[in-house]
């Protein structure tokens, strides 16, 4: 049974960080930092870089189990909530240069609406904090749990057993009824 990420996986999931953290901290402060045509082109070649690196890393990415590193079946509803962040992690690493190059778009050609693609584009990258944390939030509670997860992606810090301490028996109830809940909504019908 595989139970770990690729080596390239892991590479690309963690290579990526650094681009992402990149991205965040050199934003653009101001609209009219953009009539300097060298920091536009370089912002343009940027969002372009790194839309293909999330779009290349997406379609490696995208028929590889979603929690792969678990040692027992996982409910559908887990696997449900997991899949529909990792979606949403893509969806506004998608967005965030989609709109960067947009923004590009109408101050070259001197189009209006701009503050519109502006405020779509700080959206996503609200969004994408949102659901990075939420995603990180997970995988921590998870390596808790000794579940098994952490391994097949983190090379550091390694899980050794599953945790059966009360507290974690008292959550894993909790779990079950929001899984169930899930599947009744969005998977049985
Ligand atoms: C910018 C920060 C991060 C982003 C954008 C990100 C994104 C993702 C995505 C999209 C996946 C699904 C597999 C894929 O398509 O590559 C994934 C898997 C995973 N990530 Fe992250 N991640 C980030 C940070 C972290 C951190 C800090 C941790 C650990 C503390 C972590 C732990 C994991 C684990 C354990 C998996 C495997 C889950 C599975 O098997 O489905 N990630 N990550
Ligand atoms: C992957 C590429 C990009 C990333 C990760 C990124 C990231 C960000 C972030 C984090 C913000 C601040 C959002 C907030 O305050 O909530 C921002 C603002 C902004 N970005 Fe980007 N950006 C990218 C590409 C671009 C491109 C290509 C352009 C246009 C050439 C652009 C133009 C702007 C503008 C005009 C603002 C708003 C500045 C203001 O508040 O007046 N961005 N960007």
């Amino acid at each position: 049974m595989i139970n770990a990420h690729t080596f390239l996986a892991k590479l690309i999931h963690w290579t990526f960080i650094p681009l992402y953290a990149y991205g965040i901290f050199k934003q653009v402060d101001d609209l009219n930092q953009l009539e300097d045509a060298s920091f536009l082109n370089f912002e343009i070649l940027f969002a372009i870089i790194f839309l293909i690196i999330v779009l290349l890393r997406y379609f490696y990415m995208k028929d590889t189990p979603t929690l792969i590193g678990a040692h027992n079946e996982l409910p559908k509803g887990h696997l449900f909530i997991a899949k529909t962040v990792h979606r949403l992690v893509y969806f506004s690493l998608i967005m965030l240069p989609t709109t960067g190059l947009l923004i590009a778009g109408i101050v070259s050609l001197g189009f209006g609406g701009v503050e519109i693609a502006v405020a779509i584009h700080e959206f996503s990258a609200d969004l994408s904090y949102v659901v990075i944390a939420m995603h990180v939030a997970a995988t921590l509670y998870s390596r808790f749990k000794g579940e098994g997860l952490w391994n097949a992606m983190v090379p550091i810090w390694k899980e050794t057993e599953k945790n059966n301490s009360n507290l974690v028996s008292k959550l894993e109830v909790i779990e079950k009824k929001v899984y169930k809940e899930i599947e009744d909504k969005f998977i049985k019908g």
